[in-house]
């Protein structure tokens, strides 16, 4: 048996029955709801987010609050970060009132890690994405989507597209499907926003929208990160559109019960066009449902209940 890890940093250093234990008591949560209710009576979690966040700090919340936690939630824009506080002092002096679990949101790639160091042995820390880095809830919650529409994962094929080189969700996401064997990852990016070698090994590349959709069982669109681009030129959302929008035309190519996934926030007329992502193939929303179950299923993990 492996030991239960104390944080969830990303999917790499997560041993694979730690997720799938995660993934499996979330669905059994989703299937009776009741089963969680005051697991986690009277523990305390701490959101800490120095980035804009609606699903990923909310659905942290509300999972903590159906597991009877108590919540504090911390936006780095209104705490003494504003007066320069660093975030491994901000750390040490939430770490002091003891909370159980602080999830974290920072823009710098592996700020986490050098905080797990120095927690206390009850506090876990949870990644909330860190810059264009890791985010392994968000993985998780996208493989529970992923398993609840297809039995086998080893004979499916997953697209993931749009700006992979900046971001997170493609990083944790192609780190877990690979884990769990999933048969096919395509990836296809915009040039200068095509995944490292890292990523993309064991992976087929396409650098065209169209091609890369021929044939796949599920889609992942991904917007622009505009705020993690360093100074390359954002192409406009028109333009972009023309040749990476997952039009219905586009959604053609592919398989007829492919599902079409995205991690939010969208942007509409840009990577994806309202007809897809609010049409019948669409498990967004699903998606977002599913974050809640995975973070309570993570809570429960990590506390060992
Ligand atoms: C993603 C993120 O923050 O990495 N959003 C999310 O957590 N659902 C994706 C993004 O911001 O594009």
């Amino acid at each position: 048996m492996t030991a239960t890890p104390q944080h969830l940093l990303d999917i790499g250093s997560a041993p694979l029955a730690t997720l799938h234990a995660i993934l499996d008591r979330a669905q059994r949560l989703l299937d009776d709801p009741r089963e969680a209710a005051g697991l986690l009576e009277g523990r305390l979690l701490m959101n800490l987010f120095y980035e804009p966040s609606t699903r990923t700090r909310v659905s942290f919340e509300v999972a903590a609050l159906r597991l009877g936690m108590r919540v504090v939630n911390i936006a780095a824009a209104d705490s003494s970060v504003k007066k320069g506080e660093t975030l491994f002092d901000t750390f040490l002096t939430l770490q002091a009132m003891a909370p159980d679990v602080l999830v974290l949101r920072h823009p710098e790639d592996g700020a986490p890690l050098s905080l797990a160091d120095a927690a206390a042995p009850g506090l876990h820390l949870v990644n909330a994405g860190d810059g264009s880095r890791a985010h392994p809830t968000q993985a998780l919650l996208d493989a529970l989507t992923l398993r609840q529409h297809f039995d086998d994962l080893g004979s499916i094929r997953v697209l993931v597209a749009g700006d992979l080189h900046h971001s997170r969700v493609t990083r944790s996401g192609v780190a877990l499907m690979k884990k769990l064997g999933v048969g096919e990852i395509r990836l296809a990016a915009p040039p200068g926003m095509q995944a490292g070698p890292q990523v993309s090994e064991g992976t087929r590349v396409f650098d065209d929208l169209d091609q890369a959709l021929e044939g796949v069982d599920a889609v992942m669109m991904l917007r622009i990160q505009r705020e993690r681009l360093a100074g390359m030129e954002a192409p406009d959302a028109a333009s972009y559109h023309d040749r990476w929008g997952l039009t219905p035309k586009r959604l053609g190519r592919a398989s007829a019960h492919c599902i079409v996934m995205h991690p939010g926030p969208m942007n509409r007329g840009a990577e994806i066009d309202s007809s897809v992502a609010d049409g019948e193939r669409s498990v967004i929303v699903q998606q977002v449902r599913n974050g809640v179950f995975v973070r309570m299923a993570t809570l429960l993990h990590l506390l060992g209940a």
